[in-house]
């Protein structure tokens, strides 16, 4: 592979942006997960669904909780699964879900997004994957334009899955590389050829998807910048619409197969935050374009156009460009968003069947939106989408709301504007492009729930 060339980060960028280095939410919903309780149950979440308007279009999850091996740093709600039973016996209580949960709306609504994730949804055999859109296909009308987009794991990938899928309309597809570097994958448990990237791709490209998105990761044991930038090397010849650069989150107090990974072999904070900045001055040199924390995107792609124009948001599955406001979650684990708040099904599969058994909505957990979370959700998602929010302009957006309200969340920006990790200029705050790994730190001063120390999130940079 040939070495990449790359300009160094100005001097003294590192040691600021560590200074303030500490856990914060990944602010994928605000409230986050970790204000999610059981007062919000099936009875919540039926009475927002009705209330949701008749003719809104609203967006589709499917979790797929199974996997065909256990990569050591994976974070994700899945299990590995090498026998068809517990996969077939999972999809025929995901169709009964479909169908209670419809029958709970007034009328067959528009869908206009659907998101298969994981685990990894090609675990499902293609009679399995028909039957699941079979089901949504029955009980919501999919739009002609409707994005649909799968999360696949290459080593399991075949053509005839990926040709199916295409018939039945797959247009995204994200597949996972992480590394190419050999040390690094014998260290997580995952072994990957380029060649066999190049296989799936090539798949891919056949049906014609027309946004295809490779997931990087840095932090990784044993990973080095050059590990990283030579990785990039090699899957920029596939051009990908879309790269995802996930900073390796490192939970083993919730993730315990995390404990496989020797902590000793993974790279320190200031490396860490090297890997993520060269990986991205090498991808912005390549032509793409950054969007937020950890994606990049072609300008063609529709999620560089949405940064472009301020329309790009911020939902569970990460950077979107889905404007629906309802999120419908189907399967163990899988999280809704409704205008009236969030919801999550059990995480496990036997109370998630118990309760489809009971013909109740398998809901565990959720928080309702208040007034003053709507508030501080669009400063935090503009934050974390725009590195920029005018505060008076969302006060314009929320009547009852006024900066003054703001005076604590302005205190605690002032660590990150002595630093010039943060500008503001009246209303107007921005940060800057130093304090943008920081991102999650500097929204977080919004965020009323927060308590720093909280061992429940990844470091932040
Ligand atoms: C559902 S998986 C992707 C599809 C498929 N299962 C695969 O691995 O190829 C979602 C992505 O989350 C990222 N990920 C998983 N665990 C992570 C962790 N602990 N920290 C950061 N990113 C993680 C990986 O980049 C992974 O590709
Ligand atoms: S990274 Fe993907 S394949 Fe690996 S365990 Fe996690 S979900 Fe499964």
């Amino acid at each position: 592979m040939t070495r990449a060339k790359v300009a160094s980060i100005p001097e003294g960028v590192i040691d600021r942006v560590l200074k303030h280095d500490g856990r914060a939410p990944r602010y994928t919903s605000y409230p986050t997960a970790v204000q999610f309780s059981t007062d919000v149950g099936p009875a919540e979440y039926c009475d927002w669904l009705v209330a949701l308007p008749q003719d809104k279009a609203v967006s589709l999850y499917v979790h797929v909780p199974f996997c065909t091996r256990l990569c050591w740093y994976c974070g994700c709600n899945t299990r590995v699964v090498n026998r068809p039973e517990p996969i077939g016996e999972y999809v025929r209580y995901l169709l009964r879900e479909v169908e209670l949960v419809a029958r709970k709306l007034d009328g067959r609504r528009p869908a206009s997004g659907l998101h298969l994730g994981g685990g990894t949804p090609n675990t499902l055999t293609v009679e399995e994957l028909q039957a699941v859109f079979g089901a949504l296909g029955r009980e919501f009308a999919f739009t002609d334009d409707m994005e649909i987009a799968a999360e696949l794991d290459p080593a399991s990938l075949t053509k005839s899955w990926v040709d199916a899928a295409g018939a039945l309309g797959l247009n995204r597809a994200s597949l996972g590389v992480q590394t190419l570097d050999p040390k690094v994958q014998a260290a997580v448990n995952r072994n990957e050829t380029f060649e066999q990237i190049d296989e799936c791709v090539a798949a891919l490209r056949s049906i014609r998807v027309r946004s295809l998105n490779l997931d990087l990761m840095y932090g990784l044991p044993h990973q080095t910048t050059q590990s990283v930038l030579d990785t990039i090397d090699a899957i920029l010849a596939f051009r990908p619409e879309r790269l995802a650069l996930f900073g390796y989150a490192h939970v083993p107090w919730m993730k315990s197969h995390q404990k496989l990974i020797a902590e000793s072999a993974l790279p320190g904070p200031a490396e860490r935050l090297e890997q993520a900045l060269m990986a991205e001055e090498k991808l912005i040199g390549e032509g793409y374009v950054s969007i937020g924390l950890d994606h990049f995107a072609l300008p063609h792609d529709e999620l560089a156009r949405a940064k472009a124009d301020h329309r790009l948001r911020r939902n569970f599955q990460g950077y979107t460009t889905d404007s629906a406001g309802t999120l419908i979650g189907f399967g163990a684990s899988a999280i809704g968003a409704l205008p009236g708040g969030y919801v999550q099904n059990h995480t496990q599969e036997l109370p998630w069947r118990q309760a489809i058994d009971r013909g109740e909505a398998p809901i565990a957990r959720g928080v309702a939106i208040s007034e003053d979370d709507r508030f501080r959700a669009e400063i935090i998602e503009r934050l974390m989408c725009d590195f920029a929010v005018d505060l008076e302009a969302v006060c314009g957006r929320h009547q009852t709301r006024s900066p003054a309200e703001l005076s604590g969340a302005i205190e605690k920006l002032q660590p990150f504007l002595d630093d010039r990790l943060v500008g503001i200029d009246g209303s107007y705050i921005q940060v800057l492009p130093a304090g943008r790994p920081l991102v999650r730190s500097i929204s977080a001063c919004f965020d009323t729930y927060f308590q720093p120390e909280a061992l429940r999130h990844s470091r932040a940079v």
